[in-house]
């Protein structure tokens, strides 16, 4: 059997947010959200680090492209994310409140189609919001099947 690395890579980027929820009044947003929801937001320098799998090059010797892992990565989210207030992006201009699980989710959804141009799979994405927090999301295969 063919064996399958799993290879990670930490990405660093600054960006603030306001946990608010819309539909809710202000002292709901404080009960629910504390000083997460003051209306001046507050910054995070977060770390995301993807994990791609798949079978070792026999010629190269490596499971990704390190480089082009790089480039995709810094193109479609820190050069996107960094420095910014993540409540206006198109993201999450709408209903969607960029809490870090959202974030996770959402840069999943990015990463996934693009990783299968490097020849590998996405297998998770974790998202750390400080030293103490972090959240994991492992990919999925169409059906929603869990995998590790
Ligand atoms: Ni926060």
């Amino acid at each position: 059997m063919t064996p399958v690395v799993h290879f990670s890579r930490r990405y660093r980027f600054s960006a603030s947010h306001r946990l608010h929820v819309g539909a809710m009044s202000e002292a709901e947003n404080y009960a629910t959200f504390g000083k997460c929801n003051n209306p001046f937001g507050h910054g995070h320098n977060y770390v995301l680090e993807v994990a791609v799998a798949g079978p070792v090059d026999a010629a190269t010797g490596m499971v990704v492209d390190m480089v082009a892992l790089d480039s995709l990565v810094n193109a479609q989210i820190v050069e996107r994310f960094d420095q910014t207030h993540l409540n206006v992006d198109p993201l999450f201009a709408g209903d969607l409140v960029p809490s870090t699980e959202n974030f996770a989710i959402e840069v999943e959804k990015m990463l996934q189609e693009s990783a299968a141009t490097l020849g590998v799979r996405l297998v998770r994405v974790r998202m750390e919001e400080t030293s103490n927090n972090s959240f994991d999301l492992l990919a999925r295969e169409p059906g929603d099947r869990v995998v590790f």
